[in-house]
């Protein structure tokens, strides 16, 4: 892709599709707009006058000029709600309705308004990223090239003078990278569980390892977990023919004496609920099981692009979650890495199971923090919906810090409590936990308890993301399906 930026605003250039950012409830057309040609700036001010256009966020209207050809109106909302991620949807919103009508060359530039409310660099970071993140397609199954839309091919961003040149760039590039990234993770969810297998994953690890310096993966094998002793991995995939892999991936660029932060990403490739098995309705989503992984892949990835200097341990524990004559079943006891035991009361509650096992795997790196990233349940999409992922965790500090990267990210979190109740509740009878607990209704907390259970000693934080990993019906600055949910907002933690 060839991302331009310059001083011009577009409607300065000959031959271009024109769109047009609008605030609300402004007087008058901003500075920048009244360079507009004179029956433009008419006709947007006629609009406004009769109502109808007002610029609420993401409203828009195809207008037709004789000079440009396409003119789109996009609304910013009221410049004093506007941030970094509202102009990502303005941009994105834009480009959805453009590349609708086959357009591959988008012009922008960046609103002063905008300027005043976000530095430059993050003006051009988002707009850069929300044009990727918005001409994402999931057509890799299509066989008739014509039925998918043209990928976004040329980036033009106007209306930057030169000392903000140097920051735009910057920006622009960081843009790429997190909107390239967070599409591969997409890519990774959308992918059909029979393609995405824990091998293909291993595959895509691996290739990262070979691509950057300072990257390694290492994989554990079936018969390496049988000699660690991660039966909760082991018991989750014994009822798939799909052979089960361990990837550990390690970015090392911080001081050699900096404790790592290790990133742990639930990573079931196909979730059935096993012997406890799901309806059937929608099952075709639970190959989205695995975004928790993606994710983590993905944050490697653009820390080891972006350069970040700290030392981070990814881990990815994957497996399928299959019903079959050696599946594990419920009542039967597991024995994690740690010698921690747990009862398995259903089959479904499969995640905190694999990622038990991660978590005492990550005590041998002696981290600074450890935070897991999981669509770990059900309850969670009944609590927070599609657009907050559950926060819980037993550091306020560490906890503190994410929800900064969620501002910076725009990717939005909200902390639910991890109480004695809830510990109380993930005690088994039997065995030392029990992975669903009868009668404690707030399902996100409980899961999050038991994973508490197997944290040592090291700073935790615990994001469930089953809400926001999977848009069902699409937005108008998104299409449908994976959203890669979590790779900027770690990206961001990292960073800082
Ligand atoms: N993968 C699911 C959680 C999920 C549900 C993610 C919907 C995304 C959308 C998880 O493994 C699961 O099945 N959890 C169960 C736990 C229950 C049995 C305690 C659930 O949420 O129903
Ligand atoms: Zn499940
Ligand atoms: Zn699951």
């Amino acid at each position: 892709m060839k991302i331009t930026i310059c001083k011009n605003y577009p409607w300065q250039e000959k031959n271009r599709d024109l769109v047009i950012f609008l605030a609300a409830k402004q007087k008058g057309l901003s500075k920048e707009l009244k360079t507009l040609p004179d029956d433009l700036k008419k006709q947007i001010g006629d609009l406004f006058k009769q109502g109808d256009f007002q610029a609420a966020l993401n409203e828009n209207l195809l207008l037709y000029h004789p000079f440009y050809g396409r003119v789109l109106l996009i609304g910013l909302g009221e410049i004093k709600e506007l941030n970094n991620f509202l102009w990502q949807q303005a941009v994105g919103t834009a480009v959805i309705i453009l590349q609708n009508k086959k357009v591959a060359n988008f012009s922008f530039y960046v609103p002063a308004a905008l300027k005043r409310k976000v530095k430059v660099r993050e003006a051009t970071k988002f707009l850069v990223k929300g044009i990727l993140v918005a001409g994402y397609q999931f057509n890799k199954f299509k066989s008739k090239q014509e039925e998918s839309l043209p990928e976004v091919k040329e980036i033009y961003i106007g209306g930057l003078n030169s000392p903000e040149i140097k920051a735009a760039q910057e920006g622009s590039q960081e843009g790429e990278v997190l909107g390239e990234v967070i599409n591969r993770a997409r890519d990774y969810g959308n992918l059909p569980s029979s393609h995405a297998t824990p091998g293909y994953l291993v595959s895509r690890a691996k290739e990262l390892a070979k691509r950057y310096q300072g990257l390694s993966a290492k994989i554990l094998h079936r018969e390496d977990m049988k000699r660690l002793g991660m039966g909760g991995i082991l018991g989750v995939s014994r009822g798939s023919k799909e052979e089960p892999a361990f990837i550990v991936l390690e970015w090392r660029s911080g001081k050699s004496s900096d404790k790592p932060i290790c990133l742990v990403g639930k990573t079931i490739t196909f979730d059935s609920g096993g012997i406890s098995i799901k309806p059937s309705s929608k099952m075709d989503e639970m190959k989205f099981d695995m975004a928790g992984g993606g994710t983590v892949l993905g944050v490697l990835e653009a820390a080891a692009s972006l350069g970040v200097k700290k030392n981070v341990v990814g881990l990815i524990p994957a497996c399928e979650n299959m019903p079959g004559g050696g599946s594990y079943k419920p009542g039967d006891i597991l024995t994690t890495i740690s010698g921690k035991t747990i009862e398995v009361l259903h089959t479904d509650a499969e995640g905190r199971i694999i990622l038990a096992d991660a978590l005492g795997y990550a005590k041998q790196f002696k981290p600074k923090a450890v935070i897991d990233i999981a669509t770990l349940t059900g309850a969670c999409v009944v609590a927070l919906g599609n657009f907050f992922s559950g926060l819980l965790g037993n550091n306020e500090y560490l906890i503190e810090k994410i929800k900064k990267a969620s501002v910076l990210s725009g990717e939005r979190v909200w902390q639910l409590p991890l109480h004695k109740e809830a510990r109380e509740a993930v005690k088994s009878e039997i065995a030392d936990t029990r992975n669903i607990t009868p009668g404690f209704s707030a399902g996100v907390i409980s899961a999050a308890a038991f994973l508490e259970y197997f944290t040592e000693e090291y700073p935790w934080a615990h994001l469930d993301i089953a809400g926001t990993a999977w848009d069902t019906k699409g937005q108008s600055w998104r299409r449908k399906g994976a959203t890669g949910e979590g790779v900027h907002l770690l990206v961001e933690f990292l960073k800082k």
